[in-house]
């Protein structure tokens, strides 16, 4: 170590330790997401460094030091986040879930947020007013009502004048009765686009000016797999799609299947982690990234059903989201007649 200490060989680790060490200082402060130890992220490079060297020798601990640090700086440069300063966020169906949660966190971080509500006078808009600060401003915005649209357009162009919106959040969404499509009425799937789809493109294209002003940023929510639901409404919608079912179809699916599926449904919660803060934190680092992603898939695992689906024959998705749900109950036509003496 004393030879390496005298050596250009020793003085260039040094340089690259300081060097790596103080990008890693800056960008752990510049994190919002996550802060974690900062006198422990900065010695972390100092001890990469001499494990290195203590095990590789000189000459090839320099190498893999220098290597794994372009990697990591590589790495943390994408952490980095832009100032939340004056930035101004609209987000569409902030009256509960995912929306609500998010109106809060972006304006506990200082953000301007423009809450738009489904209804202005609910519960939901009411708890954001009480405990959100004065920076929040609750809209009335019905995204299939293309009125209440270019009225919160309006609005958020007056408030934002110079300044420009910076992000737009299409978080407002349905999710209808997700039961085999067939079984499906046409007003269902009618309801899922005039809202997941015609709503958000229409949002888009109305406030795309305000965006490319601020040069800022456009944020989708979909759904993969997340169903939620609650049994009252789980109970309405059983019930209509009961009685719309023409006699024949009942018959092939079997009223024993057709009853199971809301069992099946009110399971599905389990399935579903109750916290929030990995979406919250993909969505704060869509907004405020320096080099943002164009997917995310917050949640731990979930990026597996996208891999399987994308890249996996669909026969093996298929078994593999039956086993993973524990689907059991087939419709009546499709039983073999093995399954079916079993049933009896
Ligand atoms: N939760 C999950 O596990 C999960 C997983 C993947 C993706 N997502 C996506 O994340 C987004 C939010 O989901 P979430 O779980 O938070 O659902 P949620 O609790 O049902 O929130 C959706 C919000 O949108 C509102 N809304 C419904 N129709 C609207 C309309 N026409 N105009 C404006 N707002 C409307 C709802 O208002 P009401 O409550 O008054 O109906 C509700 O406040 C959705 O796009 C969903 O697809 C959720
Ligand atoms: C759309 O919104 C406007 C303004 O709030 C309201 O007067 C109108 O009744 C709404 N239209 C529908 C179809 O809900
Ligand atoms: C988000 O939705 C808009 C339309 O609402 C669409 O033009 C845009 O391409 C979408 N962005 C991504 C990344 O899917």
């Amino acid at each position: 170590m004393d030879a390496l200490a005298s050596s250009p060989l020793g003085w260039l680790c040094v340089g690259v330790t300081v060097f790596f060490g103080v990008t890693v200082l800056r960008t752990t402060k510049r994190s919002l997401v996550e802060k974690g130890n900062v006198l422990l992220w900065s010695l972390l490079p100092a001890l990469l460094g001499l494990l290195c060297v203590a095990t590789l020798g000189a000459g090839g601990g320099l190498v893999v030091f220098c290597a794994v640090c372009l990697v990591s700086s590589v790495y943390l440069g994408g952490r980095v986040l832009l100032p939340v300063g004056d930035k101004a966020v609209l987000i569409t169906g902030s009256d509960t879930g995912i929306g609500h949660a998010l109106a809060k966190y972006l304006d506990n971080l200082g953000f301007i947020v423009f809450a738009g509500v489904l209804n202005k006078d609910g519960p939901g808009a009411e708890e954001l007013q009480r405990t959100c600060s004065q920076r929040l401003f609750l809209l009335q915005l019905d995204i299939t009502n293309a009125t209440q649209i270019r009225e919160a357009y309006l609005k958020v162009s007056e408030k934002v004048q110079n300044t420009g919106l910076w992000g737009v959040v299409n978080n407002a969404g349905i999710l209808g009765f997700p039961a085999d499509g067939e079984l499906l009425p046409m007003s269902t799937y009618r309801q899922c686009m005039e809202v997941n789809f015609f709503g958000a493109v229409e949002v888009s294209k109305t406030f795309l000016p305000l965006l490319r002003k601020s040069q800022g940023r456009l944020v989708n929510m979909s759904s993969m797999a997340g169903i939620q639901g609650t049994a009252d409404l789980w109970d309405k919608q059983e019930k209509e799609l009961m009685e719309s079912l023409p006699a024949d179809t009942t018959q092939d699916y079997g009223e024993d299947y057709l009853l199971g599926l809301k069992s099946y449904l009110l399971h599905i919660p389990t399935y579903c982690d109750a916290n929030l803060s990995p979406v919250l934190s993909a969505i704060l680092h869509a907004l405020l990234a320096k080099r943002p992603h164009g997917l995310y898939t917050p949640g731990k695992g979930s990026y597996m059903f996208l891999c399987i689906f994308c890249y996996f024959p669909l026969w093996f998705y298929d078994f593999f989201l039956s086993k993973m749900l524990s689907i059991e109950s087939v419709p009546r036509a499709l039983r073999t007649s093995e399954a079916e003496s079993k049933d009896l």
